[in-house]
């Protein structure tokens, strides 16, 4: 399974803030900043580094500094939620976006909007969508990665349902994904059950 369970207790606890139906929005946004920190130093451990040497009020001291070549890319619109959380970490992270929209009916996601930053050959890739459902979102945004030349791919969701686990290992078996919890599965409208709603809607309001 390409799938990295992150278990900590700080991160359960951000989770269920998120899942409870009473948060609203104004908390709900900032438990999305707080998880994503969280998961976001888990899905970095092995980001490039640079050893250097810094010097303290009492001397030189040996440090390591984050390489560049790292691309967030927010999957629109629910990913913009965690997205700040990437940057607070890794401000010189160049951003790509990618617009995707779920039919209300079939569940079939389209592509509204892309743009990625130009050769991603060498880059650290970090696409970001809190939910994955059945996958067809997550496959759709490692699809136009993929073209764009991406090879180091992790995926970063906060909810994850068995069955889009399964589609992305089918069709990107080499992109690792970071999420604290696999739920039970999706409902006849393909939301996670039990999930937490629906992730964009919880962050902005617009229920
Ligand atoms: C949500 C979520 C994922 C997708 C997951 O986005 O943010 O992108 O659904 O579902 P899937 O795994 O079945 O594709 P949605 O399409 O609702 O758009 P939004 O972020 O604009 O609310
Ligand atoms: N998108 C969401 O926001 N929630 C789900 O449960 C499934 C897709």
């Amino acid at each position: 399974m390409p799938v990295h369970i992150v278990d900590h207790p700080l991160v359960h606890d951000a989770l269920a803030t998120l899942r409870d139906a009473s948060t609203a929005p104004e908390l709900f946004r900032r438990m999305a900043v707080r998880i994503s920190l969280l998961l976001t130093a888990e899905a970095t451990r092995d980001v490039p580094s640079t050893p250097v040497r810094v010097d303290t009020p009492l001397g030189p001291a040996p440090g390591r500094r984050v390489q560049g070549g790292v691309v967030v890319v927010p999957v629109l619109r629910a990913g913009l939620g965690m997205l700040d959380a990437v940057l607070e970490l890794i401000p010189s992270a160049r951003v790509g976006h990618i617009g995707l929209q779920r039919d209300e009916m079939t569940a079939v996601a389209s592509k509204y909007y892309s743009k990625l930053p130009g050769d991603l050959t060498d880059s650290f890739v970090l696409m970001i969508d809190p939910m994955l459902a059945t996958g067809g979102s997550a496959v759709a945004a490692l699809d136009l990665l993929r073209r764009a030349g991406a090879r180091d791919v992790r995926m970063i969701c906060i909810v994850s349902a068995p069955e889009g686990i399964a589609l992305v290992e089918r069709h990107h078996p080499d992109t690792l994904i970071y999420t604290p919890a696999v739920d039970q599965g999706l409902n006849g409208h393909k939301f996670i059950v039990p999930g937490l709603g629906d992730f964009g809607d919880r962050l902005y309001g617009t229920f």
